[in-house]
């Protein structure tokens, strides 16, 4: 984590962490992985969205959130009338982890450095995290989503503070519609700060 660091904190934009992020070795990910995901949206957006890993089909066209869970995750954006120019998405990792496990501890480890510097470059004011791994990540805590989902708290990460609520993750949604309700409350949430803050 310490060359991960450096490495990461001499990028002075999001093109130079990109192409550290697509040379660096350190992460056994990479090497099972097609391609880099590095993120997709507005790098402008004020809002930034945090998941887990990319899939089979995030590996296949480099970009996060564009299988299943991606579409549902488009239509739930769309809900609070937001699309992927409102907003900036990344994953706790860069890479597809064999088999679409979920990254180990460590590997969350190793990649943390580069998107702590991914959310100082985008600077967002609000940040939604999406699943249990991308909420122990930025909250640093060990409960679990079902009792933190829905709570904002002022975090930091890396060196930027922002506020930030954890939800559930679209591909939990996909298998359990029931809890589409509690998502949906994450998404009106987030809507009313938007609104709070002259965001929309
Ligand atoms: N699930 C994630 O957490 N991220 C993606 O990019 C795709 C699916």
């Amino acid at each position: 984590p310490g060359e991960a660091r450096r490495l990461a904190g001499s990028a002075s934009s999001l093109d130079e962490l990109r192409t550290i992020l697509d040379r660096y070795d350190g992460c056994g990910l990479k090497f099972r992985a097609t391609q880099l995901v590095f993120a997709d949206g507005n790098p402008a957006a004020r809002i930034m969205l945090i998941g887990e890993a990319p899939g089979a089909e995030e590996d296949r066209q480099g970009k996060p959130f564009v299988g299943r869970s991606g579409q549902l995750l488009d239509r739930m954006l769309n809900a609070i009338g937001l699309d992927r120019s409102s907003v900036y998405i990344a994953n706790t990792v860069p890479w597809r982890p064999p088999g679409n496990r979920a990254p180990t501890p460590e590997e969350m480890e190793l990649c943390l450095p580069f998107l702590h510097r991914q959310v100082e470059l985008v600077a967002p004011q609000l940040v939604m995290t999406l699943g249990g791994s991308a909420m122990q990540t930025i909250f640093r805590t060990t409960s679990g989503i079902i009792k933190m989902r829905g709570r904002w708290q002022t975090v930091s990460i890396g060196a930027h503070q922002v506020e930030a609520v954890p939800t559930l993750h679209p591909a939990y949604l996909l298998r359990n519609p029931a809890a589409k309700q509690q998502a949906w409350r994450d998404l009106l949430s987030l809507r009313m700060k938007m609104e709070a803050m002259g965001l929309s």
